[in-house]
């Protein structure tokens, strides 16, 4: 059975860790940032180097491609190269190379396939600096139109637009068909870990629902201004925050939520907040409790606001279900990760993915590997060299069954 080489996809991700690199070990590769360019030259360097064609389109995707004996649609895998303020080495990038990995090995092996195969490289999976997340997916899969994620503004009012302008990727051209969607990445949780399994076989991902939210007091004087007549914006921000949390511990379906992200204004010790802009992540295995918990969410920002004396606007930005992947590539998983003696287990995604928009236009499946302590989001991100090979291993024997030799 083929292998991909594991020494040269470790070099790769450690080789594009240090661009972003930060000092606890992570990486800060914010979408359509100086990083994020440096980052996707390198990926389009080294697809060039493998000889793939490489064209990227209006939003920033980025697809390096190698031929297949048939025209007929690609088999494609891809994931992300931007990454969080404070992310790690692994998130996004594994898939990026991990597929990478795989056509340098079938080249090697002067393997041709059926079917195109593709890799490709989505702008702005994760929503940090620009929301919505998944923005590049979204535009290729028909989720959200060109000019809406063009539109969309970073806190300092820059449009995605300018920025991807700004790092010379804004391209041309309309979606294309995909035959099939593979995605390695690491899981993120600590499920593959604490069971001491190598692959996580994914069935499907939460559904999420996001939220802006600004509350609107009363800028005043910390001094003069009595308890009883402040409209203090923050008070209220923070009411709220509690409530998120115990929306999540009340509701049923892997229920979670989450306020990562907060603006007090004027942000000054000896003033009232008069404003402040927050955000809610929330996430369900249940379409419906999603929903329950979106209506818990407004009633508690409504009752809030009237207690605290201030106007709390609550905006949801993205809504989508909890998706289930093609189970005929979900069994092509399982079998590559039996056929190659790893251990192996059926698991949910709590994160949100690429693949999740692509499931949308085409069969989709995820390959999971182990990352250490299950912790992700943060640059402390550790995977095992062994896992990332042999999730790259599964990778390459399923998009082969799909692609066809
Ligand atoms: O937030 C998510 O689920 C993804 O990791 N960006
Ligand atoms: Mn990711
Ligand atoms: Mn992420």
């Amino acid at each position: 059975m083929i292998r991909t080489d594991a020494q040269r996809l470790w070099g790769s991700l450690m080789d594009l860790a240090t661009i972003g690199a930060t000092p606890k070990g992570g990486v800060r590769r914010l979408a359509l940032t100086e990083a994020d360019r440096q980052g996707r030259d390198l990926f389009v360097r080294w697809a060039r180097e493998a000889g793939l064609a490489v064209r990227w389109d209006a939003v920033g995707n980025i697809f390096a491609r190698r031929e297949g004996t048939q025209a007929v649609p690609p088999v494609m895998m891809g994931s992300h190269l931007d990454s969080q303020p404070s992310g790690g080495k692994f998130d996004g990038a594994y898939g990026v190379m991990a597929g990478l990995e795989v056509l340098r090995t079938l080249n090697e092996r002067r393997i041709a396939t059926r079917a195109p195969l593709e890799v490709a490289s989505w702008t702005n999976e994760e929503g940090s600096r620009f929301a919505p997340g998944m923005a590049g997916s979204g535009v290729f899969t028909g989720v959200h139109r060109v000019e809406e994620i063009h539109e969309s503004k970073d806190p300092e009012g820059v449009t995605f637009g300018e920025a991807l302008k700004a790092i010379g990727y804004a391209g041309a051209g309309r979606p294309h068909p995909v035959g099939a969607y593979f995605e390695a990445h690491i899981e993120q949780g600590p499920v593959l870990e604490d069971t001491r399994t190598t692959i996580g076989v994914v069935q499907g991902a939460l559904g999420q629902r996001w939220f802006d939210i600004v509350v609107t007091g009363q800028d005043a004087h910390a001094g003069p201004t009595p308890m009883e007549l402040r409209k203090d914006a923050l008070i209220g921000a923070s009411r709220l925050v509690l409530e998120v949390n115990r929306i999540a511990r009340e509701y049923p379906d892997y229920a979670r939520a989450t306020v990562g992200f907060m603006q007090v204004r004027p942000n000054s010790r000896n003033v009232v907040p008069g404003e402040v802009r927050t955000t809610v992540d929330m996430r369900n295995a249940s379409d419906k409790t999603l929903l329950l918990m979106r209506q818990d969410l407004e009633k508690s920002a409504d009752a809030i606001a009237a207690e605290c004396r201030v106007a709390i606007e609550v905006r949801e930005i993205v809504h989508f279900p909890p998706c289930e992947f093609a189970p005929a590539l979900v069994d092509a998983v399982r079998r590559a990760a039996k056929s190659l003696g790893l251990s192996h287990r059926d698991i949910v995604s709590g994160a949100g993915h690429d693949a999740v928009y692509l499931a949308r236009v085409a069969p989709t499946a995820m390959v999971f590997v182990p990352c250490e302590g299950g912790i992700s989001h943060n640059e402390i991100e550790n995977a095992r060299p062994e896992d990332l090979a042999a999730g790259c291993d599964v990778l390459l024997q399923a998009v082969l069954e799909s692609a066809g030799i």
